[in-house]
């Protein structure tokens, strides 16, 4: 195994390889994809807006504050719970954070038991490094994997997971349906889809929110409506079974359709 030099090539490789670089011909036979070009919202995350995100993420107290000044949703106050939700979902079976950033999920959900291993996966290679110290620091609560890659193009099998956890993710990529798609094609038939994502940015403050994101480079396109985003969920495979929280930022748990051999 080589030593992680903290190069962007070296990173873009895939499960378990973040820190441990294999030669592009191992890569291939594993079928790892490699990282598509930077984007605007990967090159925000990598950047000290990421950790910042990170930081009041992580915080009960600065998600509290955030918590009121939109209104009082309690989707970020209760991030935790959400959190725990997918952790024990599926506790012997695999579990993935997708954009895990720079694994958030771990902090909010350490206690939960599982046994199953939890694969983290993001784009930026930035929030992947301080995922990696996360894991490090928390290790050895999970079997934990990360991998660089794009949600839309995801290097997993078919019904690989028997949950997936995607946090204030899904606004900040372009095609959400073709992520819901690829989410919907590695969860196993009858899998947990918990998730946290803006929709319908109604209403003044929502619309000034909005722009201020936007205007950041963290939303790419218009959150959709609650209608839209209904159809899109629908479309991709998944019965809505619960709204957890959230008037514009979300929290839904869902099932994926379908039984499987669990
Ligand atoms: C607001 S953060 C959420 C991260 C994590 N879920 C959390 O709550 O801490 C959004 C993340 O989406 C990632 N991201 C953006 N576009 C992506 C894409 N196409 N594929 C994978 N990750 C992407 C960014 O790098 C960033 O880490």
């Amino acid at each position: 195994m080589g030593t992680f030099l903290g190069g962007v090539d070296e990173i873009a490789t895939g499960s378990l390889n973040l820190f441990f670089p294999v030669p592009s011909c191992e890569r291939k036979a594993r079928g790892v994809h490699d990282a598509p070009p930077s984007d605007r919202t990967e090159r925000r995350f990598d950047g000290p807006y990421g950790r910042a995100y990170d930081a009041a993420v992580t915080s009960p107290v600065v998600r509290r504050g955030f918590d009121l000044v939109s209104g009082g949703t309690s989707t970020l106050a209760n991030l935790d719970d959400l959190a725990r939700r997918a952790y024990a979902a599926a506790p012997d079976e695999a579990l993935l954070d997708i954009p895990c950033g720079a694994f958030a999920s771990l902090e909010l959900a350490k206690w939960v038991p599982r046994t199953g291993r939890v694969v983290g996966a993001d784009l930026s290679a930035g929030m992947l490094r301080a995922a990696e110290a996360r894991r490090v620091r928390l290790a050895p609560a999970y079997p934990v994997e990360l991998v660089r890659a794009d949600a839309t193009k995801l290097p997993f099998d078919d019904d690989e997971f028997g949950a997936v956890l995607s946090i204030n993710g899904l606004h900040c990529m372009p095609d959400a349906a073709a992520v819901l798609a690829e989410v919907a094609r590695v969860l196993r038939p009858g899998g947990a889809f918990v998730l946290s994502t803006f929709v319908d940015v109604g209403g003044v403050l929502g619309r000034v929110a909005f722009r201020a994101y936007r205007w950041a480079g963290v939303l790419p396109v218009p959150p959709p409506s609650h209608a839209e985003f209904a159809r899109m969920l629908d479309a991709a495979g998944f019965d809505v079974e619960e709204r957890l929280s959230g008037r514009t930022l979300v929290a839904l748990a869902c099932r994926r359709r379908g039984t499987g051999g669990h």
